[in-house]
């Protein structure tokens, strides 16, 4: 079966501060998403990448990936995104042509993911899974609490989860298209990732290991990360 990428670059980035839209921003001189787009094109497997972009933003993407041309097998699509992640998605999954029955949703602020994480959730879909996440475990605890009224004033503890059955997720996160189509006409309602509403079809979503390099461009400080570990591979 074929496999397209969605790539969510709509956002504006408010955690990383003023700016370009953080796809946009520049990383080791090149915007975040045209790493996004590279590392779903380096995959063998990945034959269309779906760019969901800023909506006043959209032309010039359209220009930045004719100029810095994927390689060959990789055919390409830009479409405008929506005010939230999950209406940018589902805009990207609306453009989707006929023929491809797998489809990978991957933010744009993962831009270092490896080849090898993307390969191993296309492998766990060719493989029977409705749908499939990368996942690493937590490094620090989790505590439960009642969020206080006023950012900054105490919160009370009302538990603490069992760290070791608890998973942080990634993208991309692979679908059978058909399931997370309807996934997107069926659930409403917040939710922060794509798999969580094949969980509420009351499918099973299975994990994958996720990789350290595939860590979400988030904060300031995300970007001095992401600036490392570039320069670490550029060695
Ligand atoms: N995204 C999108 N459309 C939106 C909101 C988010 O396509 N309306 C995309 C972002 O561009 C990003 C991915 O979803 O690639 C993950 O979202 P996040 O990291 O939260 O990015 P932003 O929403 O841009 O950042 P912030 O929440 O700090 O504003
Ligand atoms: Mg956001």
């Amino acid at each position: 079966p074929r496999t397209a990428a969605v790539i969510p670059a709509a956002g504006r980035g408010v955690r990383l501060g003023p700016g370009a839209p953080k796809a946009l921003r520049a990383l080791g001189g090149l915007p975040m998403l045209v790493h996004a787009i590279r590392a779903m094109a380096d995959s063998r497997a990945v034959s269309l990448v779906v760019v969901v972009a800023p909506p006043d933003d959209a032309a010039e993407v359209k220009t930045l990936l004719d100029a810095h041309a994927l390689p060959g097998r990789t055919d390409f699509l830009v479409v405008p995104g929506g005010e939230t992640r999950q209406e940018s998605v589902r805009a990207g999954l609306e453009a989707l042509p006929e023929g491809y029955d797998i489809v990978l949703v991957h933010d744009a602020a993962r831009p270092l993911v490896p080849v090898d994480t993307v390969d191993a959730v296309i492998e766990a879909v060719r493989d029977g899974a409705v749908a499939v996440v990368p996942a690493l475990p937590l490094a620090d605890t989790v505590k439960e609490v009642e969020p206080a009224a006023e950012p900054g004033d105490p919160e009370p503890v009302l538990a603490t989860p069992d760290r070791s059955r608890l998973r942080a997720v990634q993208t991309p996160q692979g679908f059978d298209r058909a399931t997370l189509v309807r996934a997107h006409e069926t659930v409403t309602g917040n939710v922060t990732d794509d798999a969580s509403m094949v969980e509420q079809l009351g499918l099973t979503v299975v994990t994958v290991p996720g990789h350290e390099e595939a860590f979400k461009v988030t904060r300031p400080l995300d970007l001095v990360l992401a600036e490392a570990v570039l320069a670490r591979r550029r060695l």
